[in-house]
């Protein structure tokens, strides 16, 4: 059997420095410092950046003793500028690992260029079902019967990147988009920090579209 190669990213993973990139409520944010706080995820985050200065999630940064900083897109020129400034707030503060965590805004180049297979992201649909805003509407109004969450590896296609883990949730045919959404997140918030132990973890290969995980032995 091949042993799938690190690819050169376990040294830089090792120093276990998150950033989070949040736009509002940030209850995956929280999932995830709750996780560091009681031991199940090794990792620090190092700083969470908002795209919006009302995002709920910075007080939680701030309340967990996490430096949080606004960026609004509205200050720069371009998204490109946008996508390099966030780039920078993380690269000085020696971010490996970035976590999209309801951060509502493309990622463009320099962004994937700064942080390539590095940055992840969550998405509340069994993927490739139901990219893009408002997926647990989409599922209800297609009428599946089971639909779920995804954190995947992000690239410049939409939502399309490897997929690291995958939760599956029933759902009901009485759910509303409220009621599905609530189950969805249950299971957002067990699946983020475990997704980003695996990748820190570092023992992986791209294949393909796949995330290969070495089987341990
Ligand atoms: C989550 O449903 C996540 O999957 C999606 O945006 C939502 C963010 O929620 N990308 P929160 O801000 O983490 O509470």
């Amino acid at each position: 059997m091949t042993v799938p190669t690190q690819k050169g990213y376990g040294p830089i993973l090792a120093e276990r420095r998150i950033g989070v990139l949040i736009s509002g409520r940030g209850s995956n944010l929280q999932s995830i410092i709750d996780a560091i706080a009681c031991g199940r995820l090794a990792a620090t985050i190092a700083v969470v950046v908002s795209s919006r200065a009302d995002a709920a999630g910075l007080q939680r940064a701030r309340d967990a003793g996490i430096e949080a900083l606004c960026l609004s897109p509205r200050d720069y020129p371009d998204r490109e500028a946008y996508d390099r400034a966030i780039a920078e707030a993380l690269q000085t503060r020696r971010v490996s690992l970035v976590c999209l965590a309801g951060f509502m805004r493309l990622v463009g180049p320099p962004l994937l260029e700064a942080f390539p297979h590095r940055i992840l992201n969550i998405h509340p649909s069994l993927l490739p079902a139901f990219p893009g805003l408002e997926a647990q509407r989409q599922a209800l109004d297609y009428g599946v019967q089971v639909t779920g969450a995804t954190v995947h590896l992000v690239t410049a296609q939409l939502d399309g990147g490897p997929i690291v883990l995958q939760a599956a949730v029933p759902v009901s045919p009485r759910d509303t988009v409220e009621t599905l959404s609530a189950r969805v997140l249950v299971e957002e918030h067990r699946l983020y920090p475990e997704a980003i132990r695996i990748v820190l973890e570092g023992l992986w290969s791209i294949e393909g579209r796949r995330l290969v995980r070495a089987i341990p032995s």
